[in-house]
């Protein structure tokens, strides 16, 4: 497997910062969503397990997949700490989303905090959405078991934002000291606007300042790929999915022009 984007310094830096410590209504909606829809659930994209393991604490089984050994190994660290029974009910599975083969079925697939984004090509877009449907349980019909879901989230495009010149400056994301009290600023600029593809090539760049004061700047290089609502929505077709729910934000509020996020709850036709 090629080495992947998060095997870096990222990794280290993920966990402790605001925007990932911020964003705890994902975490309460997806707890919810297993609630509705069942177990076993597969995660997309897990990360350090931020998702992975709360689910997993909350009574669970859940498979957590990423392409990044790195963030698996923090997911690992972080299982290890787990109460025997939450641990056990947790499976880690090194893969990449874009096309895998785990051999069993879920009853609901989550790809938390924008994987998707990652996946840059349509073709590796169709074909993860194709592996998520082999995977997801059919219908169940006489038994009576409901349908699997798949619920993703990307962020909602703002088009202006995504190729304004501003945005080729650095400017301060967030500030943040990590548990050894090494202090983190993170900027982030655009390196190269590419709106045809619906690509953005962006730079976070982290200046780390230890105790005595000696700064080290590091960076995460990386290409964003942007979706709009029925460019998703198409694409859910075109792979065999029916949308059930389309939200703006984890209070489940509908889609509309401010919302920050959009969240699709589709089922596997
Ligand atoms: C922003 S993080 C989200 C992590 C986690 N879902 C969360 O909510 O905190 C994106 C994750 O997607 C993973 N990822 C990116 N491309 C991937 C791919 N092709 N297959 C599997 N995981 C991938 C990265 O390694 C990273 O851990």
């Amino acid at each position: 497997m090629s080495s992947a984007l998060y095997d870096g310094f990222i990794a280290d830096y993920y966990d402790e910062s605001p925007m990932v410590r911020g964003r705890v209504g994902d975490v309460a909606f997806y707890r919810d969503a297993v609630n509705e829809f069942g177990d076993p659930v597969l995660e997309l994209g897990c990360g350090t397990g931020r998702i992975t393991l709360a689910l997993a604490e909350a009574g669970h089984p859940v498979t957590g997949l990423d392409i990044s050994e790195r963030m698996l190994e923090r997911c690992n660290q972080k299982r290890a700490r787990l109460p025997t029974e939450a641990r056990e009910r947790v499976h880690l599975v090194r893969g990449n989303m874009a096309r895998f083969d785990l051999g069993e079925k879920f009853r609901l697939i989550i790809i938390p905090f924008r994987p998707m984004q990652h996946l840059l090509e349509v073709a590796d877009q169709v074909s993860c959405l194709e592996s998520v449907r082999k995977h997801l349980w059919a219908d169940g019909r006489p038994t009576g078991e409901r349908r699997g879901r798949l619920i993703l989230d990307v962020f909602q495009t703002d088009a202006e934002r995504m190729h304004d010149p501003a945005y080729q400056q650095e400017g301060l994301v967030a500030e943040y000291s990590m548990p050894d009290g090494r202090r983190v600023r993170i900027m982030e600029r655009v390196m190269a606007f590419h709106r045809g593809e619906q690509r953005n090539d962006v730079e976070m760049i982290f200046y780390v300042t230890d105790a005595r004061g000696k700064e080290t700047r590091l960076v995460f290089a990386w290409t964003l790929r942007y979706f709009f609502r029925y460019e998703v929505e198409h694409l859910l077709a075109r792979c065999g999915f029916r949308v059930s729910a389309v939200y703006g934000d984890f209070d489940r509020s509908p889609l509309g022009d401010g919302s920050p996020e959009m969240i699709f709850v589709a089922v596997a036709d």
